[in-house]
C-alpha cells in the first residue's frame, strides 16, 4: 500500500478552477486504478501553514543553542510544531501531487510556505563540504499547474517547483500543465478536457 499526498493550493474548487478540475480527475482515476493505496487530500487554503517569520527564526536559533522547547513562547511552540508537522507529513509519503494556479508568474504564497516547510536542512537536504545534497529519495512527484497563458514549463512558478524538488533530491518528477485558456477562450473547454484526459492517463501508472 502506497501513501499518496495530494497538496492543493487553491481557494476555489473545481467549479471554477482548472487546476482543481484536473486534480480531481487525477484523484478519481488514481483511486480507480490503485484502490489499495491511502490518499491524503489536503488544501493549504483550508489550513494554517506557518510562514517563516521572526517567531520561527528566533525559535530555531534558540533551539540550536540548546534552549528547551518548553521555554519557547506559546506562539513559537505552536509554529514550530505546525511547521514540523508539514515536514513530517511530506517525508512519510511515497507519492505526492502538488496542484496550483499560476498567479502573477508565481505560485500562491501559501504554497511557498508549504515548500519552505519541506525544505529543512538535516531532514530533506544536508550541507556537505562539496555543496548541498538532497535527502529525498524514492518519492514520485507530479506537479499540476493551470496557466492563463502558454509557457510550456518556462514560467518562473513551474521552474521554481522543479528546481526546488530537484534540489531536495527528487528524481521521479513530472509536470502537467493546463494552459493557454485565457489567451484562447474559445479553446478553453477543449484545453481543459485534454489535460483531464492526460491526468487520468498519468494516474493509471503513477
Ligand atoms: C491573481 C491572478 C494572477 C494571474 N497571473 C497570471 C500570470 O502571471 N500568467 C498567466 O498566464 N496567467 C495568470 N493568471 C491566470 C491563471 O493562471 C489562469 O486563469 C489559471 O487557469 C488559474 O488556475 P485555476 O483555473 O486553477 O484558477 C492569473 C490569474 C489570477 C486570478
Amino acid at each position: 500500500m502506497a501513501k499518496v499526498l495530494i497538496v492543493r493550493a487553491h481557494p476555489l474548487n473545481q467549479r471554477v478552477s482548472r487546476s482543481m478540475t484536473v486534480t480531481d480527475a487525477f484523484v478519481e482515476s488514481y483511486q480507480e486504478h490503485h484502490p489499495e493505496d491511502y490518499i491524503e487530500d489536503i488544501n493549504l487554503f483550508n489550513m494554517n501553514v506557518p510562514e517563516i517569520d521572526r517567531d520561527l527564526l528566533d525559535a530555531w536559533d534558540d533551539l540550536a543553542k540548546g534552549t528547551p522547547f518548553y521555554q519557547l513562547s506559546d506562539a513559537q511552540q505552536h509554529k514550530v510544531t505546525l511547521f514540523n508537522s508539514f515536514t513530517e507529513g511530506f517525508m512519510e509519503q511515497d507519492k505526492i501531487v502538488i496542484a496550483n494556479p499560476l498567479w502573477n508568474l508565481s505560485i500562491p504564497t501559501r504554497l511557498k510556505s508549504w515548500f519552505d516547510s519541506i525544505t529543512v536542512a538535516g531532514k530533506t537536504f544536508k550541507y556537505t563540504d562539496s555543496g548541498s545534497v538532497g535527502l529525498v529519495e524514492g518519492k514520485k512527484i507530479l506537479h499540476i499547474q493551470a496557466n492563463g497563458g502558454f509557457y510550456n514549463g518556462s514560467d518562473p512558478a513551474s521552474q521554481y517547483v522543479k528546481t526546488l524538488l530537484t534540489f531536495l533530491g527528487v528524481k521521479d518528477f513530472q509536470q502537467l500543465f493546463v494552459e493557454g485558456m485565457d489567451h484562447a477562450p474559445d479553446k478553453a473547454a477543449e484545453i481543459v478536457e485534454k489535460a483531464v484526459q492526460q491526468a487520468r492517463e498519468i494516474a493509471k501508472t503513477f
